[in-house]
């Protein structure tokens, strides 16, 4: 399994936000990550990239341990790339600029490359020279996507990308952010409420209940009709 999360269990106060949370990956897949507000979705890919330290629990990617009760692997060097809610270019930097930044290790010539490889990969050759406020929600978002697959992440975190496009977009984009990653074959973790993204996007859906993980094609699609006895637990 390329990514593997053990008995994860994280709090923020008192209670427990993430118990015995436990997902593995295999190397190439989207999972999405189905569930409503405050479940805790964009707490488990916060402990991902290791912007929070578990209490318990193991994560390691691609065989490496980032995080167990001994070790602990720092954000930038867990080789994660992340895509938010709100884009978050930067604003001051042309479209290249913004995917370049995140280049560090490479030589002129190959940030140049590299930046109009993923450019093409989004379909965004011709903007390279704009900066985000002359761009359109949709563009903002591909813009942040390539930023992200630029220095080629061994795992993509994406939390609810498509919360501030509009209808029509959101359905157009789906399909085509599908399309781009699996280009890549990129592991990815996409995080959403909506049911609809999960299904368009992913190979495989699984949702959050009291900080633990559920497999969704053993949930019923309306829950209440459900028992709760049915629900397989991830593996
Ligand atoms: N920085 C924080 N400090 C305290 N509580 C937090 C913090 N971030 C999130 N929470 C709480 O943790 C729970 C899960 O939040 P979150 O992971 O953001 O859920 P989701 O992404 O599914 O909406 C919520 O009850 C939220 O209020
Ligand atoms: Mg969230």
């Amino acid at each position: 399994m390329f990514v593997q999360i053990k008995d994860l269990c994280f709090s923020y106060g008192k209670e427990n936000t993430i118990q015995n949370f436990n997902l593995s990956i295999n190397q190439g897949q989207i999972v999405s990550i189905l569930g409503e507000s405050g479940s805790g979705k964009s707490t488990v890919l916060r402990l991902l990239c290791g912007l929070e330290t578990p209490n318990r629990g193991e994560i390691s990617i691609g065989g490496d341990v980032m995080t167990d009760d001994r070790r602990f692997v720092l954000p930038e060097k867990r080789g994660i790339g992340m895509v938010f809610q709100d884009y978050a270019l930067f604003p001051h930097m042309t479209v290249a600029e913004n995917i370049q930044f995140g280049l560090k290790g490479y030589g002129r010539k190959a940030k140049k490359q590299r930046t109009d490889e993923v450019l093409e990969l989004v379909n965004m050759t011709t903007l390279a020279k704009r900066y985000p406020h002359e761009l359109s929600g949709g563009q903002q978002q591909r813009i942040a996507l390539a930023r992200a697959l630029a220095p080629k992440p061994s795992l993509l975190l994406l939390d609810e990308p498509f919360s501030n496009l509009d209808a029509d977009l959101q359905i157009k984009i789906r399909s085509e952010l599908k399309e781009i990653i699996k280009q890549t074959g990129t592991t990815s973790i996409f995080v959403t409420h909506d049911r609809e993204d999960s299904k368009a996007i992913a190979d495989r859906i699984i949702t959050m209940r009291d900080g633990s993980a559920y497999d969704w094609d053993s949930i019923c699609t309306i829950k209440s009709e459900f028992p709760e006895e049915q629900w397989t637990t991830v593996q």
